[in-house]
């Protein structure tokens, strides 16, 4: 670039940086390619949004996975984790047990398989019970952006997972469920 005015050169140049700080920040994720991570939201939140990018050179994907209260700001307590659900290269059910609700995930790659173990951790919605449960379908393809947010007035209670080898990259679907007072007719009740 020539820069033959001053004033324009310095324009250039703040256009050029501003632009680089941009694309940093997109390409900024929570976890980092063939690397361990555990995730676990802030006492209290439940898991609401993820995001993910599959990186075809490293057969990986890094993810962004935020949290936010429970709707009427339910407390949750008796925390677990679940330990690792599938073996590499395998499919992934995993619903928490009881009433309990996702407020974590962990994570292991293993390089010559090309794929995660998963682990989730669940909470109990103290008095409160999950109903009204669904499935989403899978909400990503195989090599492709993942980007769901857990509806309003739900919570993340499942994740199931299919790996594919040929694309070395998994697909994701979610159960998600509606929380009710336990002492209440869940009828008619909206979480
Ligand atoms: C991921 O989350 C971080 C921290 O909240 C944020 O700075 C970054 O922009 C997010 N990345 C994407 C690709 O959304």
């Amino acid at each position: 670039m020539l820069c033959l005015h001053h004033l324009r050169c310095i324009t250039h140049i703040t256009i050029l940086a501003l632009l680089v700080q941009v694309s940093r920040a997109a390409d900024t994720w929570m976890t980092a390619l063939d690397t361990y991570f555990q995730i676990a939201c802030p006492t209290g939140q439940t898991i609401k949004h993820l995001e993910s990018v599959h990186d075809n050179t490293h057969e990986d994907r890094v993810w962004n996975i935020s949290c936010a209260r429970l709707p009427n700001w339910v407390d949750l307590t008796e925390c677990e984790w679940s330990g690792y659900q599938n073996n590499y290269d395998e499919t992934v059910i995993f619903q928490c047990p009881d009433d309990d609700v996702i407020t974590g995930i962990e994570s292991i790659h293993d390089n010559s398989k090309e794929d995660r173990m998963w682990s989730f951790q669940c909470c109990n919605p103290q008095d409160y019970v999950t109903h009204s449960c669904l499935y989403t379908p899978f909400m990503n393809t195989y090599d492709n952006l993942l980007n769901y947010r857990v509806p309003v007035d739900y919570v993340l209670r499942g994740v199931e997972s299919i790996n594919d080898e040929s694309h070395r990259d998994r697909i994701f679907k979610f159960e998600i469920c509606k929380l009710a007072p336990a002492d209440s007719n869940t009828h008619g009740i909206v979480g």
